[in-house]
């Protein structure tokens, strides 16, 4: 007969304790896996617009193990991996894959909120811990919130809420919102309606591009028609670098000021070059945060991959801070499900970002700055918003 792997001894532990005894103790079982390793999944798009916020996700999180010889709560990392290509229609294989085959203790995933979406529908029928790293989808942390599902990220609320009353402020009554069609612009865009409203402004059109395509030209002219104060957006990775430079080519940017969440200038900034300079965006992150923390990280982060780290490094970074955190609690067994999931639940963590904690619905209360990018940098200008929790709308945890 068969000896049964501990890894899957424990893993079956949290399974039965993430379905059907949700909310109960457990008893720890007997032959833990403990010394054996931690089988971490890595579900990030290494391909496609978004594969270098992908990478940058995974730098970060393997930065945070570099000074505890690679481990997790003292146990040693195994890594699966896989790409998703920020394709939603493969998001289910894609999880059942790492979940189902590889037998994931936890999972890190995604970038994408349309991925992320049919991911999490997968790990909460599985009761897979998962750590979300970017995908903003309000969704997790809304009316699919569930006791193993994190976030050390943003939900797509968070970032474009304070870019209202900041164009606001300076000036800007009527402004363009332009995005891409999907779940993670769709929602950026109505934030951006929400908290621009309130703060006394109105939106005279949202416009979309489908996902990941970078033909503006049409929408750019329309924009030059309609004559807004203001233009406001939601873009990364690769289609940023393509819409800050058509928009400063179609000669817009010195006569309708741009405004972002901050994504736009993320690990861009150098592809963007002049196109950027001056560019206003809101984000829980900025590479000028004069704070001990932030600088050390940076330091950390240019000599172990001579590249500047961004919001994504930070994100995958904080995901493992919180997993060791938890991990401590329980001397590195995961399967301790009410202790893992209470560790995280309660983390304080001090981030590279500023310090944040877990909202009910576990996603970040944090700050938002207003950044402005000055020689190729996402300097501070502010805090947008101090402590802003996302409503968790529909989340009934
Ligand atoms: C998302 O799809 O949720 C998403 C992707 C890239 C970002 C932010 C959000 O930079």
């Amino acid at each position: 007969m068969t000896k049964p792997r501990p890894e899957l001894t424990a893993r079956r532990e949290f399974l039965i304790g993430a379905g059907a005894l949700a909310g109960m103790s457990l008893m720890p079982l007997a032959g833990c896996a403990k010394s054996d390793k931690l089988r971490v999944g890595l579900m990030l798009p290494y391909t496609g617009t978004y594969a270098q916020l992908g990478v940058a996700i995974e730098n970060g999180f393997r930065l945070a193990l570099a000074d505890q010889d690679g481990k997790l709560g003292g146990r040693e990392v195994e890594y699966f991996k896989v790409d998703d290509e920020s394709n939603p229609a493969k998001a289910t294989d894609n999880a059942n894959e790492i979940i189902t085959r590889d037998k994931v203790d936890v999972l890190i995933g995604t970038v994408h909120s349309g991925v992320a979406m049919g991911m999490i529908k997968v790990a909460r029928e599985a009761g897979t811990l998962v750590l979300i790293p970017n995908a903003g989808a309000n969704a997790a942390t809304g009316e699919l919130c569930s006791p193993n599902i994190f976030r050390t990220s943003f939900s797509n609320w968070q970032p474009t809420h304070p870019l209202g009353k900041v164009m606001v402020e300076n000036g800007h009554k009527k402004a363009v919102f332009i995005t891409w069609n999907y779940g993670a612009g769709q929602q950026a865009a109505e934030s951006f309606s929400e908290g621009y409203t309130a703060a006394g402004g109105s939106v005279a059109k949202q416009m979309f591009v489908p996902f990941p395509n970078v033909e503006f030209q049409a929408l750019l002219t329309e924009i030059a028609a309609i004559k807004p104060d203001a233009v406001a957006c939601f873009f990364a990775g690769g289609g940023a670098v393509k819409f800050v430079k058509d928009y400063a080519a179609a000669g817009l940017k010195d006569k309708i000021p741009l405004y972002g969440s901050g994504f736009l200038t993320e690990g861009v900034l150098g592809a963007q070059g002049e196109a950027a300079e001056g560019l206003l965006t809101t984000l829980h992150y900025a590479d000028s945060l004069d704070t001990p923390q932030n600088r050390a990280f940076r330091t950390a982060y240019l000599d172990a991959y001579s590249a500047q780290a961004d919001v994504y490094a930070v994100q995958g970074y904080d995901t493992a801070l919180l997993l060791q955190k938890a991990l401590e609690q329980t001397g590195g067994d995961i399967g301790k499900r009410d202790a893992v999931i209470a560790a995280m639940e309660g983390a304080v963590i001090d981030s590279p970002r500023g310090q944040w904690t877990m909202s009910r619905a576990h996603n970040p209360i944090q700050d938002f700055y207003l950044r402005r990018v000055e020689n190729g940098d996402n300097k501070v200008v502010g805090v947008a918003w101090k402590a802003l929790e996302d409503p968790a709308r529909g989340c009934n945890m």
